[in-house]
């Protein structure tokens, strides 16, 4: 069994993720730690984010690993853990630079599709285009003030500079982010975690 979540930035896919994959007894994996380890891995060797040969030389120079853990996915480059650096503003500025490049785009695709099901799989496009065929799929949404406001509690910057990178990073994310046409779409504004992971095993068990 696969179960695709996809859903904009900050909706809440990772912790709702992480439950959901709990409550099955099953891993899940996150694309965007991926997308975030190579654009970590990029901005270490001093490449421009824009030149997707010089990104893809840091990829294959510093080989990563995503450990799809239910309780939290790690990324290994060898036995350093990358996952602390993988949520810093600078991260999160260059991540959706890094995400349009095809290469690293089949890059994270093939890691994704050599994990064994059955598992959970979070991102933008997991639905749409990694796993077309999964039989459980979800979208989640919210607005940006309220995904703003989660996510200020995790970042040292204000919620008005928060939000203002949330809409920038949807709008550079906008081509791979649109939900599948079989996905349940799930607005957790006026909802709790548990109550997205609620419906979420509804569905499935539906
Ligand atoms: O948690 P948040 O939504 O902020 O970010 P994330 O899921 O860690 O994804 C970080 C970035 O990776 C996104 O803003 C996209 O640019 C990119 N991404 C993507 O393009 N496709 C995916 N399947 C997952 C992430």
């Amino acid at each position: 069994m696969i179960v695709t979540i996809d859903g904009i930035a900050a909706s809440g896919k990772s912790s709702v993720s992480s439950g959901v994959a709990r409550a099955l007894g099953i891993p899940y994996l996150s694309s965007g730690l991926l997308y975030r380890a190579a654009t970590l891995l990029g901005l270490d060797s001093g490449a421009d984010l824009n030149d997707e040969a010089a990104v893809l030389a840091a990829l294959h120079a510093h080989p990563v690993r995503l450990e799809p853990l239910a309780e939290g996915n790690r990324v290994w480059q060898g036995t350093r853990d990358l996952t602390d650096d993988l949520h810093s503003s600078t991260v999160d500025h260059g991540v959706s630079v890094v995400a349009v490049l095809p290469g690293v785009r089949a890059w994270v695709n093939d890691q994704l599709r050599q994990v064994p099901p059955p598992f959970v799989a979070e991102g933008r496009d997991m639905g749409t285009n990694v796993f077309p065929h999964a039989p459980a799929k979800f979208y989640l949404t919210a607005s940006p003030r309220v995904r703003a406001q989660r996510r200020a509690k995790e970042r040292p910057e204000d919620v008005d500079a928060i939000e203002a990178a949330l809409i920038r990073r949807d709008e550079l994310d906008h081509v791979q982010s649109a939900p599948a046409v079989d996905a349940h779409v799930i607005d957790t504004g006026p909802l709790d975690l548990e109550g997205v992971i609620g419906a979420i095993l509804t569905g499935v068990a539906a």
